[in-house]
């Protein structure tokens, strides 16, 4: 049965787990130059309906690493939706790839890819999720020894894909996640209806708030990212000074808890949403989260197609 990977709900806090410990042994292969052929043969096609530096790059190289290759499909070769069907983009990769890779608008693109195609799908960030970076952020406090119950996690600005994927995964693996955004730009209340029973499984719990002071109260790690994300970078402008005061500054992180680090997806809008002597402060993991894309997600790549036992 092929496993796909399209929201941060699809994991079980155990298999979270076992995948950070496969994902810690990835990192050591990588800077010890052990290179695997697990993956010999094995082709992944990544289409990109947005721009992508991190995602494309550390899957491209993730696959190489594997003993695989990818190929990159941009908006421009096959027009999802447009020129053809998800349904039937699915029909044709699958007869080719061993995995698709995808980073779509409309989550129910991914879906439909996912429903029509027989190789596993990977969910490469939607409109609504972007479940790869809430791997890769989880196991980069993992890495610090924070874990479950330990991490007390802020995130303060736009309530996006991002946001509903850090809150939701953080709810699996039973942390304290707390929100804030300004009035009217909450995470949607479906996702936040979904993370809070999955935090009354774990043991977790979720705060969403307007208070970016009250949500950093106590918090090890303080997460922000853009005010307007792809999808709606056309309000750019005009959200700008009803975000202004959920900045991530220094001021706002010495009112975290003691040495709470600074996260951040990027692309950053520098002096925006985080300032420069945050983000390159000692506080910072940003850059960390970043590499551990590459680690992460050779994990999940193994996961879905069935391989994670064979390394
Ligand atoms: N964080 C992230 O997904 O970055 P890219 O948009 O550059 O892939
Ligand atoms: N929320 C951002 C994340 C980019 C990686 C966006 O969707 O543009």
């Amino acid at each position: 049965m092929k496993r796909d990977f399209l929201t941060s709900a699809d994991f079980s806090a155990e298999k979270v787990q076992q995948l950070f410990e496969l994902s810690a042994q990835m990192k050591a292969d990588t800077q010890a130059k052990r290179h695997l052929d697990v993956l010999k043969g094995h082709c992944a096609a990544m289409i990109f309906q947005k721009p992508s530096l991190r995602t494309r790059m550390t899957f491209d190289i993730g696959m190489q690493q594997l003993g695989g290759t990818a190929i990159y499909l941009g908006p421009a070769e096959i027009a999802l939706g447009v020129r053809e069907s998800a349904h039937d983009i699915a029909k044709n990769l699958e007869r080719w790839a061993d995995l698709i890779v995808a980073r779509v608008f409309a989550q129910a693109d991914i879906e439909e890819l996912a429903r029509a195609s027989r190789v596993p799908v990977i969910n490469a960030l939607s409109d609504d999720e972007h479940p790869c970076q809430a791997m890769a952020d989880y196991f980069t406090l993992f890495e610090r020894g924070l874990w479950g119950r330990d991490v007390r996690l802020a995130f303060i600005g736009d309530g996006n894909n991002t946001c509903c994927a850090v809150m939701t995964l953080g709810a699996v693996v039973g942390a304290d996640v707390r929100v804030a955004t300004p009035p009217g730009y909450e995470p949607p209340a479906a996702a936040v209806e979904r993370a809070r029973a999955l935090a009354e499984e774990s043991g977790g719990t979720l705060t969403v708030c307007n208070d970016p002071v009250e949500a950093v109260r106590g918090a090890n790690a303080v997460y922000t990212d853009t005010w307007a994300s792809m999808h709606v970078a056309h309000e750019a402008e005009q959200r700008r000074p009803k975000f202004q005061p959920y900045q991530v500054n220094r001021a706002l992180l010495d009112k975290a808890g003691p040495g709470a680090v600074a996260m951040h997806c990027l692309p950053a809008h520098r002096n925006e949403e985080i300032t420069d002597d945050v983000m390159d402060g000692p506080d910072s993991v940003i850059f960390d989260q970043a590499e551990n894309r590459l680690h992460v997600q050779k994990a999940v790549i193994l996961e879905c197609m069935g391989l994670a036992g064979t390394r």
